[in-house]
């Protein structure tokens, strides 16, 4: 072969290898709820009939996504995690949902979530069992993609409990990878394939990215402050491998939206939905939609943080400087835009005052020569025009975050 020649497809190649998974889905980072942090794998209907993981919990979910402006706000995806399926494969193999709590079956539950303009996630894990100890994919996984496809699934979440070696793990996100696209309908592929890595081996995003959706780097979340703390600092301190391989196609998943429980105070409920729309994060809201209070409905429905969180460029925000108990995020937009967090870290005493230069913003281009600054959380308010000269003094409540979007004139 020519030189020129085997030089063009090495170069092909290497421009092949940084693209995305090729499925169509996710130009944005997905939107939607999946049942796991609040509702976990509860299995006793009989007491519990309006928390057990049944059909009855994402039908509900599903009719006041669409009641409530859930899905006008862009939140589309109904999900369901583990423990839906019966405890053995039916006569054929087939994976099957548990009869006693989903009595039509998935197809029909999948009918019903299209009917109503939305869509459907199901769960499965790469190993034998699932996390929870239910039926897993391994050995199945043409049958089980097959199995999804034909009920009309969108989404699957694939855990990686039980991989028996990390050569299974890799092998089995691929391979289930691979089995959905072959079904021929598009199917958001969320992985946890680097998060079961990690502890062993330094992940290949690039690889990753050309097989998954979105993919979970760091534990699961809990409806608590030090989780959503953990959660953002791993992530700042994991930012120069994570940040550029996020982008339309496949996206780092932080885990669910837990606002609207229990666990954090209202300025914590307004930096993980500040701090997820810097992350460019999927928004799977896990929390019970048919009990929810007027201001937790707020900041998840709020316009203007999931135009940042779905901003087109697709961009993946980072830290520019930790400052004490500052913390100062960027995120590049469309049209030279920029969106900029300001997280008091601080858990002791009160609102507190920082200060910052617009010169440090984007590299110094974000304000200059000038710049119009609008407060999008906790609340909104116009800062008017600045210059590239300028400071900004923002005050920010203890564990709060201060979201501004910045535009260039
Ligand atoms: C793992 C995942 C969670 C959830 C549970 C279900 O812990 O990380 O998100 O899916 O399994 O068992």
């Amino acid at each position: 072969m020519a030189a020129a020649l085997r030089w063009a497809l090495v170069a092909a190649v290497a421009v092949v290898a940084v693209v995305a998974l090729d499925n169509g889905v996710a130009r944005t980072p997905p939107m939607g709820w999946l049942h796991w942090e609040r509702f976990l794998c509860g299995t006793d209907c009989a007491a519990e009939p309006d928390s057990c993981v049944s059909e009855r919990l994402f039908t509900e979910m599903a009719d006041v996504m669409v009641a409530e402006g859930w899905k006008e706000a862009g939140y589309e995806f109904v999900c369901i995690d583990d423990c839906w399926m019966a405890p053995t494969r039916d006569e054929r193999g087939r994976l099957q949902a548990d009869p006693r709590r989903f009595p039509g079956g998935i197809r029909a539950l999948a009918d019903y979530v299209h009917s109503k303009g939305l869509k459907l996630g199901i769960y499965s894990d790469v190993g034998n069992r699932t996390c929870a100890g239910f039926p897993g994919s391994y050995g199945h996984y043409e049958l089980d993609a097959q199995t999804f496809a034909s009920w009309g699934v969108d989404l699957l979440k694939f855990d990686g409990c039980n991989a028996d070696s990390l050569g299974l793990l890799a092998e089995g996100y691929r391979n289930m990878s691979l089995a959905l696209n072959k079904t021929g309908r598009p199917i958001v592929y969320s992985c946890e394939w680097p998060f079961y890595l990690r502890p062993v081996q330094q992940p290949n995003y690039t690889e990753i990215k050309q097989y998954c959706n979105h993919w979970r780097n760091f534990y699961d979340v809990y409806d608590s402050w030090n989780s959503i703390k953990s959660i953002v600092e791993w992530t700042a301190l994991h930012q120069d491998s994570i940040v550029k391989i996020a982008g339309p196609g496949g996206w780092n998943d932080p885990d669910m939206l837990v606002i609207g429980n229990f666990g954090l105070s209202w300025d914590q409920a307004v930096t993980q939905m500040a701090m997820w729309a810097i992350m460019a994060a999927p928004l799977f809201m896990s929390n019970d939609l048919r009990h929810m209070k007027p201001e937790a409905k707020w900041l998840l429905q709020n316009k203007e943080v999931i135009a940042i969180n779905q901003d087109p460029l697709g961009k993946q925000g980072y830290r520019i400087t930790k400052d004490k108990n500052f913390e100062l995020w960027e995120r590049p937009l469309s049209d030279r835009a920029y969106a900029v967090a300001v997280l008091n870290q601080q858990e002791i005493g009160g609102p507190q005052n920082f200060t910052f230069s617009l010169t440090f913003l984007g590299n110094g281009l974000a304000c200059n020569p000038a710049c119009c600054i609008q407060q999008i959380l906790p609340t909104g308010r116009d800062w008017g025009v600045h210059n590239w000269v300028s400071s900004l003094s923002v005050e920010v409540n203890p564990t709060g975050t201060v979201l501004l979007k910045v535009v260039p004139l």
